[in-house]
């Protein structure tokens, strides 16, 4: 079932338990019990007793509690799995905010610990920007210094090619970065191995951030946005930054505009399935429109944003998140976002069928899902937001911006197709700007 993204919603949650309650007295256990009926879920109780559907963990750690105490209780080692007949403890909403913070207290203690003991090879695929990459090597290296990890960049489609070819004989283990809607493809061509982390309890929204059969986790959020250089608003007084995307098709930016191709790159591919979310069928006639503007598609999908920084062009289609870190680059770029709506994605992590070294690749993902590992994005110039609980996002305004109800299940499923037309009816690959 999708669901439109709260990550801001329980930010300001997060915060106000931080702020408001953090010298709280131990909460007092008023609330009611209540017996799991059919189609129940602790996100849909906490919907209901909260108004918020990321507030499960508050009812999940009060009936654990409960259950430690008075064995009528139930005992829940999977939040995702309630049983009809179960007794739950709902706390009143006073106590919410106070268990939802111990909650997330709790997660961010059990952040992984590291061991100098652990040796071997890790093979990594690694699709978000090379600085975050080398990052995140480094880091959980202080953590398993013993680990030799090999590691590759390449964008999201190149990716999804790699693991597709060496299906047979997979070189890679872990595949950490980049939207899910190619980590939904591979797992229906078989190409992910399902590994139930211990740490996806910390996940925010398990229902939005990670696959029912576990086969991929969500571990950063970002929404698209447009780059425009300033330059060149300086120097056409006339035009304005787009604010929309209907802006993007009109003559003036004829050969003005930079964008991956969707073949290659997750950012463009989000891009194109947002607009046919957004139009249907007449996204096809509006990306026909779209590619007579842009001046040439590039490989990957957050280099528009430092060519249109250079000059070469005037307008990017790129990750929000990526466009702030090329300004605080020092580039000249003002950040703009669709007034139709704009799409986002959930990057994932994923264990590979095959991995000939899945213990570390699951130390890894496990690693990825803690809120130590979310908030070092920043340290690499990467803004995207966390997807577990405990970690705070860097730049939340950045999801505070009308963001369509982004259909991952529809895009992930069809990226094959929808890219298979593109390529035939809209552009071709072939000479991709690097
Ligand atoms: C950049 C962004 C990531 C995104 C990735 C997709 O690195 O920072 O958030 O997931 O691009 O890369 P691609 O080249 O496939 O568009």
């Amino acid at each position: 079932m999708k669901k439109v993204l709260h990550v801001v919603f329980l930010v300001s949650l997060l915060f106000a338990t931080m702020l408001g309650v953090a010298y709280a007295a131990p909460p007092q256990q008023t609330g009611q019990e209540y017996t799991v009926q059919a189609d129940d879920w602790l996100s849909k109780l906490a919907e209901k007793n909260y108004g918020d559907v990321l507030a499960w963990p508050v009812i999940w750690k009060a009936t654990q509690a409960k259950a430690a105490e008075d064995d009528s209780f139930a005992v829940i080692p999977d939040p995702n799995i309630i049983e009809v007949g179960q007794k739950l403890w709902i706390p009143d909403e006073s106590e919410a905010a106070a268990l939802l913070e111990q909650f997330a207290a709790e997660r961010a203690a059990a952040s992984v610990e590291g061991s100098a003991d652990i040796t071997g090879e890790l093979n990594l695929l690694c699709v978000v920007d090379l600085e975050w990459c080398e990052g995140m090597v480094f880091e959980f290296n202080k953590l398993y210094p013993g680990i030799i990890i090999n590691w590759v960049r390449m964008s999201s489609g190149e990716s999804l090619t790699r693991l597709r070819n060496e299906a047979s004989d997979p070189q890679f283990d872990v595949w950490w970065g980049g939207p899910v809607d190619s980590y939904i493809a591979a797992a229906k061509e078989g190409l992910l191995e399902p590994y139930d982390s211990p740490n996806a309890v910390n996940l925010r929204d398990p229902n939005l951030m990670k696959a029912d059969d576990n086969s991929w986790f969500g571990i950063y959020v970002g929404s698209l946005g447009f780059a425009t250089n300033t330059n060149y608003l300086a120097e056409h007084p006339e035009v304005q930054a787009p604010t929309s995307w209907a802006e993007l098709i009109e003559p003036q930016w004829k050969g003005q505009i930079l964008v991956a191709h969707p073949s290659s790159s997750g950012t463009s591919y989000t891009h194109l399935c947002t607009n046919i979310q957004l139009k249907g069928e007449e996204a096809w006639d509006y990306e026909r429109a779209l590619a007579a503007n842009v001046l040439q598609f590039t490989k990957s999908g957050s280099a528009p944003a430092r060519f249109v920084g250079a000059g070469e062009a005037a307008v990017a289609i790129v990750f929000s998140h990526d466009i702030v870190a090329q300004i605080e680059k020092g580039l000249p770029l003002k950040l703009t976002f669709p007034s139709e709506g704009t799409g986002y994605e959930i990057g994932g992590t994923a264990l590979i069928k095959g991995a000939k070294h899945p213990d570390l690749a699951k130390l890894w993902i496990d690693w990825a899902l803690t809120p130590a590992a979310q908030e070092l994005g920043p340290k690499y110039s990467a803004y995207q937001a966390p997807t577990v609980i405990g970690a705070e996002p860097s730049k939340p305004e950045l999801l505070d911006v009308k963001l369509i109800d982004y259909d991952f299940e529809f895009c992930g499923s069809n990226k094959k197709d929808i890219i298979d037309r593109f390529t035939n009816e809209i552009a071709n690959a072939e000479n991709l700007k690097q």
